[in-house]
């Protein structure tokens, strides 16, 4: 069973981005386990000075640090902010990103999603997501991609995604990660013996 960690890069109450990653977990392929982390409010603005007071980071960048070094693979669900990503997003990679040589980004993979009400679904966003995860070492996955505008339509009143076309591409993407994931793991030993 592969674990997945998944959030939203908003603090929205009713973030369409939120509901997304809800959605993603209820309809996890067989094979993987996605758990929805929902406590970004809780996580201070990127200080250096935080973290030579604390190299280990405050309460709750250390148990997004935890779930994130456990996991097999992060999927994030970007909105879009003045065609880039929000605030709160990239502050995350900034935390992710440290200590220095020991991030827990580093060789992660992650997969990318996002929703908007806007009408290009967070393009720009994702691609600048893509960079800064990138250059935090991060292994992330490059197809397909899941792009959702009009976002405030794909989900009834409960919250619940019922736009069809949507549940298809993102159980795509689930299924695709659970391969880009397996690309990635140690190969079997008998393998490596028989190659030897
Ligand atoms: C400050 C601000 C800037 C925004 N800029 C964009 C944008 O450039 N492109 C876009 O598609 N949507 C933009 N939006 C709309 C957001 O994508 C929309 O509010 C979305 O629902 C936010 O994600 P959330 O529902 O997960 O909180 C912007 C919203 C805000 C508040």
């Amino acid at each position: 069973m592969l674990e997945i960690v998944t959030f939203a890069g908003s603090l929205r109450a009713g973030s369409l981005n939120r509901l997304l990653t809800t959605a993603a977990s209820r309809i996890a392929p067989a094979g993987l386990e996605i758990d929805v982390f929902d406590d970004l409010a809780g996580v201070p603005l990127f200080n250096e000075d935080l973290e030579a007071a604390r190299p280990d980071g405050p309460g709750a960048v250390q148990e997004l640090r935890r779930l994130v070094m456990g996991a097999d693979g992060i999927l994030i669900a970007t909105p879009e902010y003045n065609q880039s990503i929000p605030g709160v997003m990239k502050n995350v990679v900034d935390w992710l990103s440290r200590p220095d040589g020991s991030a827990v980004l580093d060789r992660k993979p992650v997969a990318i999603m996002g929703a908007t009400t806007g009408p290009w679904g967070t393009r720009y966003a994702q691609k600048e997501l893509r960079h800064a995860l990138t250059a935090a070492g991060a292994l992330v996955m490059p197809q397909p991609m899941l792009f959702i505008p009009s976002a405030e339509l794909a989900f009834d009143a409960a919250g619940r995604l019922t736009d069809a076309k949507i549940q298809r591409r993102l159980a795509e993407l689930l299924s695709a990660f659970g391969d880009w994931i397996g690309l990635f793991a140690p190969r079997p030993s008998s393998l490596v013996a028989a190659e030897a």
